[in-house]
């Protein structure tokens, strides 16, 4: 039974988690100048036993689906131990990942063999020389390498995420290079609008770009519009009998939105986050202390729930408390 339930009668079976803020990449939206400590942070990210007692106590919520996120996930040392002991220990039947793909070619068999139900990948661009530019790292070949290992393996929940940029990866000759590539391969490959976050803004200014323009080469091309799944994400999905892979769409500016809402985010330091872009967030760590404090934490996600708003208000640039992805959880 799912409980979590706001008051626009929204559910949420869902939980973005992030274990750490710290990422290896310095992608230009989002840490152009890399993960940089701030004065004073002890980097205390949530302990594996914390996150334990966390994914147990969510899953009574009715939650069935915790995605491992970060900053990037797999810099952690512990990260399979969390992994395993969420798959193994916790009721929660779906775990899934957002990661960049770094060493992905090394670990993809442990992936597996952990259990990990699915895994989100973002590759902003195909072409070498683009990607090392948009991330600082020349590590293309070695999430391609790593896909296919997976493949391999039968790993059946594939994912591809790139934001789109202006003159970098919206042109219609990138749209089919990204065609190309899921053509006989499949794997969901989805383009996400880029969103101004507290720190990019003149970024932003310079390359946000509409996604209507892959709306559009879409239409035009003959992809067919599917309706959503039950515990879909928010993205718009699209398929052509042509093509064993499928093509996404995520745009948080569009209207209608968040009505789909169906995530809460808990943020590396144990934060709940009822909205990507708000402005509120409440810890609940002190609640993951002991094993008997589990009725009390979940008497306050609930009750925290029912202030979740009905819609972000990014479209008026509002941000809310959101400086960057890596310290919420993209
Ligand atoms: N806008 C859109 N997507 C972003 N991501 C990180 N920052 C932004 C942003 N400002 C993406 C990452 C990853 C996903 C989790 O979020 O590239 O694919």
């Amino acid at each position: 039974m799912n409980t979590l339930t706001d008051t626009f009668g929204r559910k949420f079976p869902y939980i973005r988690l992030s274990i750490t803020d710290v990422c290896n990449y310095k992608c230009t939206y989002c840490l152009p100048q890399g993960y940089k400590k701030t004065p004073g942070d002890k980097r205390d990210f949530m302990s594996a036993e914390e996150i334990s007692r966390l994914t147990k106590a969510l899953s009574e919520l009715g939650v069935c689906k915790i995605r491992l996120t970060g900053g990037e996930p797999t810099v952690r040392k512990d990260f399979f131990d969390i992994l395993k002991d969420m798959k193994q220990n916790s009721n929660i039947p779906k775990v899934t990942m957002t990661t960049n793909g770094y060493r992905l070619d090394k670990i993809a068999q442990q992936l597996h063999e952990a259990g990990l139900d699915g895994i989100n990948i973002s590759i902003d661009s195909l072409n070498r020389e683009t990607f090392k530019k948009l991330t600082g790292h020349d590590r293309l070949q070695e999430i391609l390498t790593g896909i296919k290992i997976l493949q391999k393996l039968n790993f059946k929940n594939i994912k591809v995420n790139a934001v789109l940029l202006k003159g970098i990866n919206d042109s219609y000759d990138d749209f089919e290079k990204f065609g190309n590539f899921i053509k006989n391969n499949k794997i969901d490959f989805r383009f996400i609008e880029l969103m101004q976050t507290g720190d990019n803004l003149d970024y932003f200014k310079k390359n946000h770009v509409s996604s209507k323009i892959f709306k559009d080469y879409l239409h035009k091309n003959n992809w067919i519009h599917q309706t959503h799944g039950k515990d879909a994400g928010p993205s718009l999905n699209f398929i052509h009998s042509d093509f064993e892979g499928k093509f996404g769409l995520i745009a948080p500016y569009s209207k209608d939105f968040c009505k789909t809402c169906n995530r809460l985010r808990i943020t590396s330091r144990g934060d709940l986050r009822l909205c990507l872009f708000g402005n509120t967030g409440i810890s609940i760590r002190h609640l993951l202390q002991n094993d008997n404090q589990k009725e009390e934490l979940l008497d306050l996600v609930i009750k925290q729930l029912h202030l979740k708003k009905e819609s972000h208000y990014l479209e008026l640039g509002n941000t809310g408390i959101t400086t960057n992805l890596s310290s919420t959880g993209g």
